[in-house]
């Protein structure tokens, strides 16, 4: 780990509040151009004394907006303090959990998931634009039919076709067979250029895809495309857990991931990651955005500065030995969890690196999901529960449940 480490809550303090001080302060400064100011002092007490031990709400208060990109050219200076601490946020991903080369990366903290996946989608849209010549209806997104909606999303806001790709209904692989045959009929449909979106944990199973199929089968198959890894619930979880992969920038293939700090990071919503090989935002990058300093590459606008420093304080509380062994007792109760299903004989499916453990529905009545608040990957069918083991999901909690099952499927199995 080069980026990240492990700081003490004062050097977590000190780090921030000499961030702000580098932002513009309006209380003393004479700045009348910009449509911002500090959040409103009726409503949100500004000098409540336990702010002075508080850099997340302190930040939230003085409210630094993050338009733009600040990973590549200018920025609006107003706030380059905590722009700064959103630049370490995406280097330390790129970097130290995403395996990628120092300074090679550009990104930004986005909405969420959703927007990240969007917003790389239309980078690659506009790339083949603009470099093949391309017309939208020679591009389509190709993933896999586990693959999250914001995928229909993309498609629908962006006008690109969109192909699924069938997976084996019980280990969830994406399907050899079925890529091939998706080749061929988008190829007869006048598809030309392909954006993959291989997932990193998928919403339902937190399965994951063999990116190297993916890339080898375009290869073969003479097909241009570009990758982005969906990571936006593995992105924090399966870096960690699986010793060996290739969903990362060492991967020569993968050229974007997105990855979500308010799932298994536990920040506050609003903070999607976006991160990109160099070279690339300037597709999305739009030059009408002539009043900001440095044009805006995103697809989101104004955005809060609040979200970047809560990334960066969860990262260094807890540093990377800390993370990792956040995840191996994620991982131990998931263990766990198997054991007893497995036991039990309730077929359910978990990647080995995963914390997401997914019941066939005919082992889990109607009541029992109600009152564990377990998933359904379709509301109206459900064919699978899921459980997510998240930090507040213990053995203990998970107990009951496990008896319930029991109880519920003794007589059936037995
Ligand atoms: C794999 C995956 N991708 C994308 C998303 C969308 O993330 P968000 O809800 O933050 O927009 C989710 C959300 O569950 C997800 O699991």
């Amino acid at each position: 780990m080069k980026l990240w480490r492990k700081l003490s809550r004062e050097d977590i303090k000190k780090k921030i509040f000499n961030a702000l001080n580098e932002n513009v302060n309006y209380y003393e400064e004479n700045i009348l151009g910009i449509p911002a100011s500090h959040l409103d002092d009726k409503v949100f007490y500004q000098s409540a004394p336990f702010l002075g031990d508080a850099p997340f709400m302190s930040t939230l208060i003085h409210n630094p907006n993050h338009i733009g990109c600040h990973t590549i050219g200018d920025t609006e200076h107003f706030f380059r303090g905590t722009q700064k601490i959103e630049k370490e946020v995406i280097r330390i991903c790129a970097e130290d959990i995403l395996n990628g080369k120092p300074n090679q990366h550009d990104g930004y903290v986005a909405s969420g998931g959703t927007e990240a996946n969007l917003q790389a989608i239309w980078i690659y849209r506009n790339y083949f634009k603009k470099e093949f010549g391309a017309t939208a209806d020679e591009i389509c997104i190709l993933c896999s039919e586990d693959s999250h909606y914001s995928m229909n999303k993309a498609s629908d806001v962006l006008s690109v076709d969109l192909y699924h790709i069938s997976v084996d209904p019980d280990d969830r692989r994406i399907s050899e067979k079925s890529i091939v045959e998706t080749i061929a009929k988008s190829k007869t449909a006048g598809k030309k250029y392909y954006i993959i979106v291989a997932n990193m944990m998928t919403t339902m199973f937190g399965s994951v895809d063999d990116v190297d199929l993916y890339s080898d089968l375009m290869e073969k198959h003479s097909c241009i495309y570009k990758i982005h890894i969906d990571g936006a619930f593995g992105g924090f979880f399966y870096p960690f857990a699986a010793k060996d992969h290739q969903l990362d920038f060492s991967n020569p293939n993968v050229t974007s991931v997105t990855l979500d700090a308010h799932k298994m990071a536990q920040a506050p919503y609003g903070t999607g990651l976006f991160i990109i090989r160099k070279g690339f935002i300037q597709y999305a990058n739009t030059k009408e955005a002539s009043y900001v300093e440095g044009e805006d590459y995103t697809l989101i606008g104004s955005r809060s500065g609040a979200n970047a420093v809560a990334v960066w304080m969860i990262l260094m509380t807890n540093g990377p030995y800390g993370w990792k062994e956040k995840i191996l007792i994620l991982l131990n109760r998931s263990e766990w969890v198997c054991n007893q299903l497995k036991s039990q004989n309730i077929q359910f499916y978990r990647n080995t690196s995963s914390n997401i453990i997914t019941i066939k529905s005919q082992y889990v009545s109607q009541e029992i999901a109600q009152k564990y608040g377990l998933v359904p990957d379709d509301h109206q069918n459900p064919m699978w529960y899921k459980i997510v083991i998240m930090d507040h999901v213990t053995i203990e909690k998970l107990m009951p449940l496990v008896e319930e099952l029991e109880a519920l499927n003794f007589s059936k199995i037995n």
